[in-house]
């Protein structure tokens, strides 16, 4: 068979680090031993049931079996625009200030390619969530890390980048709570990041992708909240794990109505909206009891307890997220993450992303998803004290 060759922008695009995780576990798994899988993050729990029998409902619905209207349903628009409001005491204008998006991931990936030329520049966090580097790549714009450090809270320090990316940059990414590092922002953080866009230029991107989920009694901040925050940039928000609905590919896009109207127009060649019922389905997860949201963040709070004093009693010092499913873990003296994962993979057969996958400042940490049963983590726990590592 004839084999055609990928065009200079697929070959472009960054290698996928964690293909080569899924392959090592396959192979440990293959050999028939009990794998506990702590290296994505995919939510365990299903859609809470009053979702799902909307869905079930809307989907006998004849009108959605035609074409939905290409930017989505007005109601569900308003859904969220009564969602935010309700939320974060943030005003939006459902058509012009709401993009409805095929999942968070998609609107990240489209951004850069609605708003950037060629070499453009694009703050990114390092580490951070590795769909920013492919957005940027579609878009054959150029990448400059803002380093995450323990010592600044994961925080980027937008004192300390070289003052030529800054003002070559037109694009900035951030992801509060975090993925990797489970660190949540401050209102002085967004404020600062509010006056820095504004001065230089920079559209800012909000990932919000953990937003429902703080511990210890702290809700996590929308960027929106913040004054001036739309005049520079949107959020991004997605049902996958708010709702336990990740693999219904629904999210939106919220603020600036320059923003709002390019992800719309880009989407408009891509796709028709998202099947109608789900839209509705989608309606009533933001409109209804947040009851099932309140019972999601308890358990992982649970979790994270139960894990972190697992691994302390161990003798692993770590610290406890403020936010999102995931621990970021300090790998041991003397390994890097990968071998570090690898030993945990081979000896314990259990599974953690290395933090190198996630950039050049992931090095010298493992990230942990909360997305198992607490037996389940501290039968981690125990496998990894067993090692006798620490
Ligand atoms: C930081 C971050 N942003 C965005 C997403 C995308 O979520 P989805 O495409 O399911 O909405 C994820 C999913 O893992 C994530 O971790």
């Amino acid at each position: 068979m004839k084999s055609f060759t990928e065009s200079d922008l697929l070959k472009s695009l960054p290698k996928q680090f964690f293909a080569s995780l899924v392959d090592k576990v396959g192979k440990v798994m293959a050999d028939g031993h009990d794998v506990i899988n702590l290296g994505q993050g995919n939510p365990d729990q299903p859609t809470p049931p009053h979702i799902v029998e909307a869905l079930q409902k809307a989907a006998a619905n004849p009108k959605y079996h035609k074409y939905s209207p290409f930017r989505g349903y007005s109601f569900l628009k308003e859904a969220v625009a009564t969602f935010y409001e309700r939320e974060y005491g943030v005003t939006l204008d459902p058509e012009k200030e709401v993009a409805i998006l095929f999942g968070g991931k998609a609107g990240l990936v489209e951004i850069p390619q609605c708003l950037l030329n060629p070499g453009d520049v694009v703050l990114v966090p390092d580490p951070g969530y590795p769909d920013y580097w492919s957005g940027v790549a579609l878009a054959r714009a150029e990448m400059a890390m803002m380093p995450l450090l323990a010592e600044n809270g994961f925080l980027p320090d937008y004192e300390g980048l070289k003052e030529e990316v800054v003002r070559k940059a037109k694009l900035m990414f951030l992801n509060y709570p975090n993925n990797p590092t489970g660190a949540t922002a401050t209102e002085a953080f967004f404020a600062d990041t509010v006056s820095f866009a504004a001065k230089h230029n920079i559209c800012v991107v909000h990932d919000f992708a953990y937003g429902a989920i703080g511990f210890d009694g702290q809700k996590p901040i929308s960027f929106l909240q913040v004054e001036g925050a739309k005049e520079v940039g949107i959020e991004i928000y997605t049902f996958s794990k708010t709702y336990n609905m990740a693999g219904w590919r629904i999210g939106f896009a919220v603020g600036n109505e320059s923003v709002i109207a390019a992800i719309n127009l880009l989407q408009d060649h891509l796709y028709v909206s998202l099947f109608g019922a789900i839209q509705e389905a989608a309606a009533v997860a933001l409109l209804e009891s947040q009851q099932c949201v309140h019972e999601l963040v308890a358990l992982y709070e649970s979790r994270r307890n139960t894990f972190i004093h697992a691994l302390r009693e161990i003798g692993w010092n770590v610290t406890a997220p403020a936010g999102s499913f995931f621990a970021w873990l300090p790998v041991p003296t003397g390994w890097t993450s990968e071998q570090f994962a690898d030993v945990l993979l081979e000896r314990a057969h259990v599974v953690v992303a290395p933090g190198i996958g996630f950039g050049a400042h992931g090095e010298g940490y493992v990230r942990v998803g909360l997305l198992t049963s607490e037996e389940r983590l501290q039968e981690a726990a125990a496998r990894i004290a067993a090692l006798h590592i620490f």
